[in-house]
């Protein structure tokens, strides 16, 4: 394969990006953004790398979710608090419930550029350019709101950098501390799962009793007081990436600056496109979205460019199918794995191959298909001997209406009440904590099975 330039998706075809007509301003930002401090280190993006390596063994399970975009006009240190406590929330589910060690990466900070189903949008007779994520141009619904901006590209870095200082805090300053499980409750004590939730804290507060008792001090036991948390996004925006694009010091090759792992999207993973030739020369995780139309052909293609030297936690493989879909496409897929020896994890997105108009005209994702999708991945997993390594979900810490379902019935009616996605519907924080009890159930039940098996 040709020596990679950070570059040389400019020679490949691309789609889903911009046209930006205001060229002198685009390259001022360009100029700009590749001075700027980078938002990640490249030793970050390798620990990543072995916990996902990890996950991809069924040592450890990923979390990964956020919203579907980033919006700059919900832009606050409450949304990001809340997403980020749902998503400890969540892992903490996850940890106790099926005993394994979660990975919790977050779409966020960065999470700005969105592929569109068609490049225009009509309402009431007018026909403008679809809108394609803060950075890129304005969901307001007039021609001028529409003009890809490049400009917008510096607010979304510093948006990006201003969320993810929040994140490290969060993460290290006491907030992620296992003693405050308690405290992460607050905001649905009334709720019924919470009833679940405050179950498992109370069992874990036992457990923390018992140890301190036991002796183990806050010194030996500081791993409990932080937590490893990582931000990931969809490189589409191309010159956004390339701008931030940076020779590791350490190995002297290159890495993606604007996030920890970054995917390439279901829509823009042709392998002789601009995104994957992007992705394939970073060393960064990737990600990539397969949908029902990934061929084995193509699928073995990818890994050849992606992960050449086959290396653990470097390819995720996030199957997004839709519910009743999934046995019909995941097994061909991991046959093609297996016959190729290629080291992958695999995730489920159990959101993008079930998004549905419901009556009252909304775009939203009926519950019972996404809890439907994860079952089916789980349940072909084990059919075939592979292992389910992990999650992708969005969602938001918000008490939004926008998915229907769920214990506390969002129903077609409620969803204009707090409909405040950007793009695709998201989880509320009842139903991401909702599906985190099912996901953990699956896997305990898996690892009982595993025991079993072990066991005769
Ligand atoms: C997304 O993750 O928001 C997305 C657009 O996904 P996909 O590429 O799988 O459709
Ligand atoms: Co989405």
């Amino acid at each position: 394969m040709s020596e990679w330039q950070k570059t040389g998706w400019r020679a490949k075809p691309r789609i889903q990006m911009p046209e930006y007509t205001d060229t002198q301003a685009l390259s001022e930002v360009e100029a700009r953004l590749a001075t700027y401090p980078p938002l990640v280190f490249a030793g970050e993006a390798r620990t990543l790398k072995g916990a996902l390596g990890s996950a991809s063994r069924g040592e450890a399970f990923l979390l990964q979710g956020g919203d579907c975009a980033e919006s700059f006009a919900q832009f606050s240190a409450d949304n990001i608090r809340d997403t980020f406590k749902v998503l400890l929330q969540m892992a903490m589910v996850l940890t106790f419930g099926a005993k394994v060690p979660v990975v919790k990466v977050g779409r966020m900070a960065g999470q700005f550029a969105k592929p569109r189903s068609a490049p225009t949008e009509v309402k009431d007779g007018v026909e403008l350019p679809s809108y394609r994520g803060d950075i890129v141009n304005d969901l307001d619904f007039t021609a001028d709101a529409r003009i890809p901006d490049p400009r917008k590209m510096l607010q979304g870095y510093t948006q990006a950098a201003a969320t993810l200082n929040l994140l490290r805090a969060f993460s290290t300053g006491g907030y992620a501390d296992v003693h405050q499980v308690h405290a992460w409750t607050l905001g649905f004590t009334d709720r019924e799962e919470a009833e679940l939730y405050r179950d498992m804290a109370n069992r874990i507060q036992d457990t923390l009793d018992f140890m301190t008792a036991a002796g183990v001090t806050q010194d030996t036991a500081h791993t409990l007081h932080s937590v490893d948390f990582y931000t990931s996004h969809e490189a589409l925006l191309l010159e956004y990436e390339e701008a931030l694009a940076r020779i590791d010091s350490t190995t002297g090759t290159w890495v993606a600056g604007s996030g920890h792992m970054i995917w390439i999207g279901d829509r823009t993973r042709q392998p002789d496109g601009a995104h994957v030739e992007f992705a394939r020369g970073v060393q960064n995780p990737i990600g990539l979205k397969c949908g029902p139309s990934m061929t084995s052909d193509d699928l073995k293609l990818l890994m050849e460019k992606l992960n050449p030297e086959n290396e653990a936690g470097r390819l995720t493989l996030i199957a997004r199918f839709g519910a009743g879909s999934v046995g019909e496409h995941l097994p061909r897929l991991i046959r093609t794995v297996r016959e190729e020896g290629a080291n992958v994890l695999w995730v489920c997105d159990p959101m993008h191959g079930n998004t549905i108009k419901s009556s009252s005209g909304y775009k939203t994702r009926p519950f019972e298909s996404v809890l439907r999708e994860v079952r089916e991945f789980f349940s072909v997993h084990q059919a075939e001997g592979s292992i389910p390594g992990g999650v992708h979900f969005e969602m938001t810490g918000q008490d939004v209406t926008e998915c229907t379902g769920g214990v506390r019935a969002v129903t077609d009616e409620d969803l204009s009440d707090r409909y405040h996605t950007a793009c695709d519907p998201r989880l509320n924080a009842s139903q991401s904590l909702e599906l985190a009890f099912l996901v953990a159930e699956e896997l305990s039940a898996r690892r009982g099975a595993k025991t079993k098996v072990e066991a005769v």
